[in-house]
């Protein structure tokens, strides 16, 4: 046979199986989210939206009844909903008159720097997207002002916040743009507002693997410059509109992940409790220290303000897991974050529609399922928001 020839056709078939999928994806998007329909954010029942704000359900109550902050939408059984906006609106009310600066707008004040937190491991499915998903949506519903960046080529980040990568970034508008050696755009133009008020993203897709190719030719041009702090330099531009940016990294060690690490002012690595992915973790950590000595060598701050492992994927009735949770717990102490993600079909149902756990109603599920996976996601969350006030010099 003639081996061009099965090239040729080999080519063929990988343009049309891709040209296939991208419109089998887009259909199935369009039953999902019908195409004018852009992505929203459910309503919140005023128990919701209270214990979103840390406020007696009464006292929302009783500013409905006044006439004083955003009027909520009532159920035909009059019951109140409040829209992210709403709750938005409350923020800022509520912080006019409250007690402790910061009770309902927890963000940056004079002085304070931006937190830069880089989701990372070189294991695939060790829940990275799902951590920075959910940990930037509920920050952005706390009240912080939320950057989230994906930097994966595979672009699950993004297509779980409505944009889908092999459609809607034809003409770019990624974070490639910003961060590649040619021309590079600026930051303001490929960031996208989102169905959430206070956050914001900048998309991935596949030309970001442009930039583990580009990386190694512009360092032997000699003119990569200090290739690992591309992110953290594009960031700058950006630095007063932001409290926290969440950066998903994709699942290697490579420039990319590189960079967000150089960028990040904390790290949290996202372990699956099993043995195979903890013997992989060693020498992903052997790896990053390597790495960072190289950074560090060229004079560049590689200090963080703190690192965190986090468990995801955690079944508390596998007693293998168990004894790796506390063989890890044993070795890393304070490190390992109190609180795992557990493992939930809530979560990886969710995930099917594309979207988060904040983003499906209670009513989808059976309740204790649900009530399970948000409150472990919750914790988890809330520990890191701990992290980023305790940086900040708050407690
Ligand atoms: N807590 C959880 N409970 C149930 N399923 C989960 C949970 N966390 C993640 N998953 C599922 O596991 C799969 C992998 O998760 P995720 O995509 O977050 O990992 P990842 O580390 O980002 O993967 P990759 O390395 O490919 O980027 C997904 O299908 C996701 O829905
Ligand atoms: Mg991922």
């Amino acid at each position: 046979m003639d081996p061009a020839k099965t090239h040729e056709d080999l080519n063929a078939v990988i343009r049309q199986h891709s040209e296939t999928l991208a419109a089998q994806l887009q259909a199935q998007r369009e039953t999902l989210f019908p195409p004018d329909s852009a992505k929203t954010m459910r309503k919140f029942t005023s128990g919701e939206a209270s214990a979103l704000l840390g406020v007696n359900d009464s006292y929302l109550r009783k500013l409905h009844l006044d006439g004083k902050g955003p009027s909520p939408e009532l159920t035909p059984g009059n019951r109140r909903i409040y829209s992210v906006e709403d709750i938005q609106d409350l923020r800022v009310l509520l912080e006019k008159t409250a007690r402790k600066k910061g009770d309902y707008l927890p963000g940056r004040r004079e002085g304070d720097k931006l937190q830069i937190i880089g989701v990372m491991n070189f294991k695939g499915g060790s829940g990275k997207t799902t951590t920075s998903a959910h940990l930037a949506q509920r920050l952005a519903l706390k009240g912080y002002r939320v950057l989230a960046i994906d930097l994966d080529p595979q672009a699950s980040l993004t297509a779980l916040h409505g944009v889908q990568p092999e459609m809607d970034l034809n003409d770019g508008g990624t974070i490639y743009d910003a961060i590649r050696y040619d021309s590079p755009a600026p930051m303001q133009s490929v960031i996208r507002k989102t169905y959430i008020p206070n956050l914001d993203l900048i998309p991935g897709n596949l030309e970001l693997m442009e930039f583990e190719h580009e990386t190694p030719r512009a360092l032997a041009q000699g003119n990569a410059g200090l290739f690992f702090f591309r992110i953290k330099d594009a960031l700058q531009q950006v630095d007063e509109d932001y409290d926290v940016v969440v950066i998903d990294c994709p699942p290697q060690l490579g420039f990319l992940t590189m960079s967000a690490l150089s960028a990040a002012t904390g790290v949290l690595v996202t372990i699956h409790p099993e043995m195979l992915d903890v013997m992989s973790m060693s020498q992903f950590l052997r790896m990053t220290a390597d790495l960072m000595d190289v950074i560090a060598q060229s004079g560049a701050d590689m200090s963080h303000d703190w690192m965190r492992y986090l468990l995801t994927r955690f079944e508390p009735s596998d007693a293998p897991q168990n004894r790796i949770v506390a063989f890890l717990r044993t070795m890393y102490g304070d490190k390992v974050l109190n609180t795992p993600m557990l493992k939930s079909t809530a979560i990886s149902d969710a995930g099917l529609t594309k979207q988060t756990l904040y983003e499906v109603e209670r009513s989808a599920f059976t309740r204790a399922t649900y009530d399970r996976a948000i409150e472990s996601l919750n914790m988890v969350n809330d520990e890191i928001a701990e992290l980023i006030q305790k940086t900040w010099g708050r407690t």
